[in-house]
């Protein structure tokens, strides 16, 4: 085997309930992970040194030194299997750039994925996301997949079957927003304002809904303690969540951290009137439509290259 690819969803939280700041630095979190059709492709290939390759949208933000979550997840692995973490890894990126999408967790639990296929580790998944975990929060939850609620800093998963297909719009913003000045903010406001710290809990009209597979008892109950923060540091997006409900959609909010915002589409059809008018609307750089649930990240087939003619004479 010379090259491994692997496919990975965007997340979106349908509910994200941020609570005190614990000892190790991160907030308490109940989060209603989401996965959503919009991917990223990462690539490995056997090397003889560690490098790493980015294109799509947005690259410009993306480092492409150790500090890539996608390169950290090579060592880290190549660390347990006790080998050198020589790959060349290349990144398609498709999920928004600091968008709040979890795109560089995504990354990060794709290279551990791809790398354990290619140096045959036979790493139980389970164990994979336990190695996902130390590279950040939401890395679980990318290779996992589905609709899950994670607890503690987000990164301990119960999935939430469910059969409906949701559909989404999201509006893209220019530039991202950094997480930790987004918790930073969050944090600020709350101290400003004297209300204490609520204990994060999942909401229970919001998973009652996902079961039905009810769009609008969805909408209706999503939720997100970050947004106030994500719009007091931008302020902007305000008009951007005011003009996709205006659009019809029937639920709204900040993806994450933002600055990207999730629409709640009734159906298919709704989805796209809503992107057509949000993107006729000038409040966002672009928009995407998507779905979701979807399931994790998953080892690609292999893509069968056409062998051109060829005889030795
Ligand atoms: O875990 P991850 O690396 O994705 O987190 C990025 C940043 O987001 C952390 O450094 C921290 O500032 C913030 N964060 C937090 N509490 C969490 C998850 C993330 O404060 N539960």
């Amino acid at each position: 085997m010379s090259s491994v690819t692997v496919s990975v969803p965007a997340k979106v939280n349908l509910q994200l309930a941020v609570g005190g700041v614990r000892p190790d630095g991160f907030h308490e979190l109940v989060s209603v992970f989401h996965a959503v059709s919009l991917y990223d492709e990462v690539t490995v290939e056997s090397a003889d040194r560690l490098s790493l390759t980015c294109d799509g949208e947005g690259i410009d933000d993306v480092p492409l030194d150790h500090t890539n979550l996608a390169a950290r997840a090579a060592v880290l692995l190549a660390d347990r299997l006790g080998r050198e973490p020589h790959v060349r890894i290349r990144i398609r990126k498709g999920i928004p750039v600091a968008g709040g999408m979890a795109g560089g967790s995504a990354d990060a639990a794709a290279t551990l994925l791809a790398c354990d296929t290619l140096w045959r580790g036979d790493t139980p998944r389970e164990m994979l996301r336990r190695l996902g975990a130390e590279l950040g929060s939401d890395v679980p939850f990318s290779d996992l997949g589905g609709t899950a609620i994670g607890t503690g800093r987000g990164e301990r998963l119960a999935s939430v079957p469910t059969t409906a297909r949701f559909h989404w719009v999201f509006a893209l913003a220019d530039g991202g927003l950094s997480t930790p000045a987004v918790y930073g903010e969050c944090d600020r406001l709350r101290d400003e304002a004297g209300t204490g710290v609520p204990r994060p809990a999942p909401r229970e009209e919001l998973i009652a809904a996902l079961r039905a597979g009810d769009a609008y008892a969805l909408g209706a109950n999503l939720v997100n303690d970050l947004q106030p923060a994500a719009l007091s540091l931008r302020p902007s997006l305000a008009a951007t969540l005011r003009a996709g409900v205006d659009a019809g959609a029937v639920g709204s909010l900040v993806s994450g951290s933002g600055p990207t915002c999730a629409f709640l589409a009734p159906d298919e059809e709704t989805a796209h009137v809503v992107a057509d008018r949000l993107a006729a609307s000038g409040t966002c750089r672009a928009v995407r439509v998507a779905y979701g649930a979807v399931s994790g990240a998953r080892v690609l087939p292999r893509r069968v290259v056409p062998v051109e003619r060829e005889n030795t004479v």
